[in-house]
């Protein structure tokens, strides 16, 4: 009887060990490897900003949001005439908000679609810091138009770095699947 009292005192307290361990991992933890990431973004409806988010759970990198200095209207129709200038006139909007990319190895980069390429706000991210020695990763969400030729064109902004690919690439905010999907994406990397 005391004998079956200290195997269960023993399995008790194992259990209550292996629940420490895991709280232990602090939220925002680099969970997949030792390089220093950051999951840049711009986002104007939402879709972007969450899969920057799951992004940010599945790596434990830091997570910055590029926010223009002057904010785009909440009209949509408002939006794709500015949006469609900027696209026109190559104007990149100043951003609101630094990161010292100097800081980290690994900078996800996150876009919707805008006019067949990438938020205007990113191409001032992508030319207004230095890419050297880096390793960009680009994700996009689109309306139903895919990719284009958004990779690319990060690749030739961001000046000195080096594009991982393949792109994660995904409709709106993603569908049951996207979950998933990133994950396998993100482990393929092999940060
Ligand atoms: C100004 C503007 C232009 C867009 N142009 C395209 C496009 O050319 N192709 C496409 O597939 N989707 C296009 N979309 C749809 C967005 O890419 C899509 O809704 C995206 O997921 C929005 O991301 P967000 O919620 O992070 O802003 C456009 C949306 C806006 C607002």
């Amino acid at each position: 009887m005391k004998k079956l009292l200290l195997i269960f005192v023993l399995i008790i307290t194992a259990g209550i060990a292996f629940a420490v361990t895991q709280q232990n991992t602090a939220p925002g933890e680099n969970t997949v490897s030792n390089k220093k990431i950051l999951i840049a973004y711009f986002s104007w409806s939402g879709n972007t900003k969450s899969i920057a988010e799951k992004i940010q759970t599945l790596t434990g990198g830091e997570l910055y949001e590029i926010v223009p200095e002057t904010p785009y209207p909440t009209d949509h129709e408002e939006l794709t005439v500015i949006a469609a200038e900027e696209k026109e006139k190559n104007i990149n909007p100043p951003i609101k908000n630094t990161v010292d990319i100097a800081n980290y190895d690994v900078i996800f980069v996150g876009t919707p679609v805008w006019w067949y390429t990438m938020a205007s706000p990113v191409r001032t991210f992508l030319t207004t810091n230095n890419f050297e020695g880096k390793t960009i990763i680009p994700f996009i969400t689109h309306g139903g138009g895919g990719e284009y030729s958004i990779a690319e064109e990060m690749g030739n902004f961001a000046k000195g770095a080096k594009l991982l690919l393949p792109t994660f690439v995904v409709h709106e905010s993603g569908n049951i699947e996207t979950d998933e999907n990133l994950k396998n994406w993100v482990d393929s990397l092999e940060l």
